[in-house]
Parts: C-alpha cells; sequence; structure tokens
C-alpha cells in the first residue's frame, strides 16, 4: 500500500474510486468530480482520470500498463499483461471472437434468447437478471468452451470473490484476497479437470482448440492455458449480463425512450444507435486501473514510473464535453463515442459478441412484450469491485402482446 499522494497533486480535488457509495450514484459524484478536475486524487497515492479526452488518450497509452503479472491477477491472462506478452495470447483468443465466429453464433443466440423468454412470458413475474440476463450469457460462453449447463450454477457463483481482484492489489483487504484466493483455487481445480478430460476426448469447442495449439507448442504455453480460459469465461458472462440489465432498467425508466426503441426493434434486434447509448449510459465496467510503466504526461501532469492511476470509464461517458445532454438517455444520439469497451490494446475482444447478445436480448424482449412493469421497490447495485457495475435483481412483470 502507498499512502502517499502524487508528487504535483497536492491540490487536486479527492476522489474514492472504491468508496462504495459510488454504487448508488456515480454519476452526480464523477460530474462534480469532473467539473472541478481533468486529474483527482485518490486513496493509495493514485491519480484518477476524470474527462473523456483524457481517459481516452490514456487507454491508449502504453506508458501506462500492468507491469509484472502479481500472482492474484493471473487468472485475468491477458488482460493484465503489457506488450510484449500481451499480443500473442491476445491473437490466438481472437480467433473465437471474429466477425465470422460470432456470426455463427447469432442463430443460436436467438433461439437461446426465445426460449428464456418463452418461460418468462409464461411465467410473467420474472427477475431479469437471474431469468434472463444470467442464463443467457453464461449458455453462451459455456457453449464457446464445451461446458455443460449443469455446472453454469456453480461458476456463477464463483465469480464475485474472482471478481473482486479486478480491483488493484493494494486495495484489497486481507480478506478480500483470501475469499479470492480460495475460490479461485476451487476454480483453477475445476479448469484443471476439465482440461486433462477434454485433452483425452477432444470436442469441436475453443478449449479442445486452445489445448491442441499448447500442446503443439504453442502459444499458448502450456501454464498461459489456465488463466487464458479463465479470463474468457469470466469476462464473457458477468458483463454482458450486467449490460442487458443495466440496458433494461434505464429505458423502464425512461418510457419515451423504451417506445422509441421498441418501434425499431420489430426484427427482434435492438438497433446500433440504442445499443451504443444503453452501453454509454451505464456501462457494466465503470473504471480500469493502471501502473505508470514509463514517465508519462496526463492532462498536463507529469506522472513518474510507478503511479497508480484509475481511469474513470463511466465519468468519461458523461463527460458534457463530448456528449450533449450526457444525463439524458437518448437512443437516437447522433455521435456516440463511448469508453465503454476502453481503448487500445486492451480494447474488449468480446464487444462484438457482447453487442450480439445484448441486442438480440434487449430487442426480442421488447418486440415480444407489450408492457414490461418494473416492480416497485428500490434496485439494489452489486458491491463486489469498483470496476463493475449491476443490479442485484430486476424484477419486473412482463405483458405479452
Ligand atoms: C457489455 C459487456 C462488456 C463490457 C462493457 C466489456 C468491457 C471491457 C473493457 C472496458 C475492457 C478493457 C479493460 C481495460 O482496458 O483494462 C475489456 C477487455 C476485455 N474483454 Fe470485455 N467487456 C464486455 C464483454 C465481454 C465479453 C462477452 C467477452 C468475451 C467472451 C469479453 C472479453 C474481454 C477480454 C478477453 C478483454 C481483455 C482484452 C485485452 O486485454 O486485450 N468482454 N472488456
Amino acid at each position: 500500500m502507498n499512502p502517499s499522494p502524487a508528487p504535483g497533486l497536492a491540490v487536486r480535488p479527492y476522489f474514492d474510486p472504491f468508496d462504495p457509495a459510488l454504487h448508488t450514484d456515480p454519476y452526480g459524484r464523477y460530474a462534480s468530480a469532473r467539473e472541478t478536475s481533468a486529474l483527482c486524487e485518490g486513496p493509495y497515492g493514485l491519480v484518477v482520470v476524470t474527462r473523456h479526452a483524457e481517459v481516452s488518450r490514456a487507454l491508449r497509452d502504453n506508458r501506462l500498463g500492468h507491469g509484472p503479472l502479481t500472482a492474484p491477477n493471473r487468472i485475468f491472462s491477458f488482460l493484465g499483461m503489457d506488450p510484449p506478452d500481451h499480443g500473442p495470447l491476445r491473437r490466438l483468443a481472437s480467433r473465437f471472437f471474429s466477425a465470422s465466429a460470432i456470426s455463427a453464433l447469432a442463430p443460436r443466440i436467438a433461439v437461446l434468447v426465445d426460449y428464456l423468454l418463452d418461460i418468462a412470458l409464461e411465467k410473467r413475474q420474472v427477475d431479469l437478471l437471474s431469468d434472463f440476463a444470467y442464463p443467457l450469457s453464461l449458455r453462451v460462453v459455456c457453449g464457446l468452451f464445451g461446458l455443460p449447463e449443469q455446472e453454469q450454477p456453480w461458476i456463477r457463483e464463483q465469480t464475485p470473490p474472482i471478481a473482486r481482484l479486478l480491483d488493484p492489489p493494494y486495495a484489497l483487504t486481507e480478506q478480500d484476497m483470501t475469499a479470492a484466493h480460495s475460490a479461485a483455487a476451487g476454480f483453477v481445480a475445476y479448469l484443471h479437470r476439465k482440461i486433462n478430460d477434454r485433452r483425452r476426448h477432444p470436442g469441436p469447442d475453443a478449449l479442445s482448440a486452445l489445448i491442441a495449439e499448447a500442446d503443439s507448442g504453442g502459444p499458448p504455453a502450456r501454464h498461459d492455458l489456465l488463466p487464458l480460459c479463465a479470463l474468457l469465461l469470466m469476462a464473457g458472462y458477468e458483463t454482458t449480463a450486467n449490460i442487458i440489465t443495466n440496458g433494461a432498467l434505464a429505458l423502464l425508466r425512461h418510457p419515451d425512450q423504451l417506445a422509441l426503441a421498441r418501434s425499431r426493434a420489430g426484427g427482434g434486434l435492438l438497433d446500433s444507435g440504442a445499443m451504443n447509448e444503453l452501453l454509454r449510459y451505464d456501462s457494466s465496467i465503470q473504471i480500469t486501473f493502471r501502473t505508470v510503466q514509463q514517465p508519462a504526461v496526463i492532462a498536463g501532469t507529469p506522472l513518474h514510473r510507478g503511479t497508480p492511476v484509475a481511469l474513470l470509464i463511466g465519468s468519461a461517458n458523461h463527460d458534457p464535453r463530448v456528449f450533449a445532454r450526457p444525463e439524458r438517455l437518448d437512443v437516437s444520439r447522433a455521435s456516440n463515442p463511448h469508453l465503454s469497451f476502453g481503448a487500445g490494446i486492451h480494447y474488449c475482444l468480446g464487444a462484438p459478441l457482447a453487442r450480439l447478445e445484448a441486442s438480440v436480448a434487449l430487442g426480442r424482449l421488447l418486440a415480444r412484450t407489450r408492457g414490461i412493469e418494473s416492480t416497485p421497490g428500490a434496485v439494489r447495485h452489486k458491491d463486489i469491485t469498483a470496476t463493475l457495475r449491476g443490479v442485484t435483481a430486476l424484477p419486473v412483470t412482463l405483458t405479452a402482446p
């Protein structure tokens, strides 16, 4: 832990990206920080970047990186790697997310969404998170790896403690570390068993393909295989489930925009303008962290090597310098350079898959219902990490046309 403030930042306003109150109202707090300064000072000597131009530039600046892999974040593979280690693993994983690989998944995603909606419309009262968004996103990503449906609830249970590791190690308590390590150990043992099984009985899935590459000399090296699978599995479903529910909640709170989106979703697909606006408005990733690897300058402030940096993606997405009336949900917004999928070398590899899943899920939900009533009561947000944003549940009543 480094509690000393970054040099030159003594007079900056203070912003704590780990403040649990941020889960309730991030955007009001971002606005007051952002309008005061492009850079704030945070705990642990953090430099907190608030505005779109600076966050965008910092995401693309390879002088900001992650440094040597530490035991806790090793489980997230190339997400936590700098060049030159990052590139070969990312290129390898890219093949599963190419345009053709994703469009081949489209029919299966539509069938899955309709199956879940059939059940939901019959029940009428459902939780859009646990009855719709989670089963969909888990089945899609586990389907890529050939992991059976009955194991998916267990995978979901392991995620919250492991996802804690998305926050930097200096922000984790001993208790967090212990819980994360024990969940990670169980998950690693599970993946080991899967890898061994699949080595003996290969199938037409991503896991078998990765094992074949590793066994023929790589990349991936054999020791890279397990974290690579863990990253693709975990990155693949929590964020997607959250954008589906964050998006549905945003539409429910803006009935005029819901009606507009529904009028354009006749084919069962949310249009890309509306999808981008939902991604911008309440992204399932709010913050990402870096450490200065080589002296860099942000907003005219020189930062020395070792300085920890927090990039407020959620704040950048609401910066009035870039988005007119940013607090308004506007599914017809013409220009939408949101940063919800990051930028630069770590730009989200799964962005096309996430867009497809969320557009089909929300598009068919709108097209196949006449009404969606949210159950009165306060919506609560998960308090897993500073990075992730999503509700704990979204109870609704659905009316068929
Ligand atoms: C709406 C859903 C999603 C959001 C908002 C999201 C957001 C992001 C962001 C912001 C990053 C960059 C992190 C950083 O720069 O530190 C990232 C990276 C990544 N995402 Fe996503 N993601 C989503 C869905 C997915 C899906 C479905 C997958 C795969 C199945 C995926 C796989 C990845 C991977 C592998 C990386 C690391 C890329 C790299 O380091 O080169 N994501 N994601």
